[in-house]
């Protein structure tokens, strides 16, 4: 009954979509580095102006912060049956020092799933992007749109539209995500616990299903 997930994938693959789901679904925490810097933004804390810095630019906020930010969650109790990280680890330095915590616990990533989405889309898809900023839903003008425009199904809070999802920073994000992020595919491929998503033109209800399949096969997850 334990599970440890890791979603890989490029910006906009749609990590956030199907972690929402599976934490729903399966009851664990869905942790996301990048919602915890935007949380912490919009409280105004050193963390998340230090954070905004990189995140504006499309780059990666230095691995110290994020290692550190991801140990001190995953310890928490909620934490105890496992639970979904998205967008983390994101270099390969992040993937060794998160593996060697674990490893000092006793524990392991049990799965990573990896949503492999093409550039063309992701570049369609992060435009089109609005989400809330009370509950994290998100939307997607072209593919998924709110039934009211500009307000959120869930609490009628005011859609926004994210700082990075501008096209010349999706442009540095996606360059970012094959140079540092990618390689991480490879590491826990030659673990044994890599699964590949086909996430191009497939609906968020697709991929789901193709999630529930290997949940379902792995048996972490029950
Ligand atoms: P983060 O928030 O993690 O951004 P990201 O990885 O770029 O991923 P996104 O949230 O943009 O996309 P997603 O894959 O979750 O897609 P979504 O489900 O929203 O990080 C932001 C920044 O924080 C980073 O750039 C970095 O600066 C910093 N950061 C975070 N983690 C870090 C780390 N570990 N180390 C260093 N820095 C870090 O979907 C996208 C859109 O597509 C939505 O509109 C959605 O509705 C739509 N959509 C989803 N699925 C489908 C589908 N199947 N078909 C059609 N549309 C779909
Ligand atoms: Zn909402």
């Amino acid at each position: 009954m334990r599970s440890r997930i890791v979603m890989l994938g490029g910006p906009g693959a749609g990590k956030g979509t199907q972690a929402k789901r599976m934490s729903e679904a399966y009851g664990l925490p869905h942790i996301s580095t990048g919602d915890i810097f935007r949380a912490n933004l919009r409280q105004g804390t050193p963390l998340g102006l230090e954070a905004k810095k990189y995140m504006d630019a499309g780059g990666l906020v230095p691995d110290e912060v994020t290692c550190q930010i991801v140990a001190d969650r995953v310890v928490q109790s909620d934490c105890a049956n496992g639970y979904i990280l998205d967008g983390f680890p994101r270099s390969l330095p992040q993937a060794q020092v998160f593996q060697q915590l674990l490893v000092s616990r006793g524990e392991k990533v049990d799965l990573a799933i990896n949503v492999d989405v093409t550039d063309a889309e992701i570049v369609t898809r992060l435009s089109a992007r609005r989400s809330c900023p009370k509950c994290g839903a998100i939307y997607n003008l072209q593919f998924s749109p709110p039934t009211k425009e500009g307000v959120c199904n869930v609490d009628a809070e005011a859609l926004i539209q994210r700082q990075d999802d501008q096209e010349e920073t999706i442009r540095e994000r996606l360059r970012v995500y094959h140079e540092t992020t990618e390689p991480i595919i490879a590491y826990y491929e030659k673990q044994g616990i890599l699964k590949t998503v086909g996430g191009t033109n497939s609906t968020p209800d697709a991929v789901f299903v193709k999630i529930e399949a290997i949940l379902s096969a792995a048996e972490t997850v029950r």
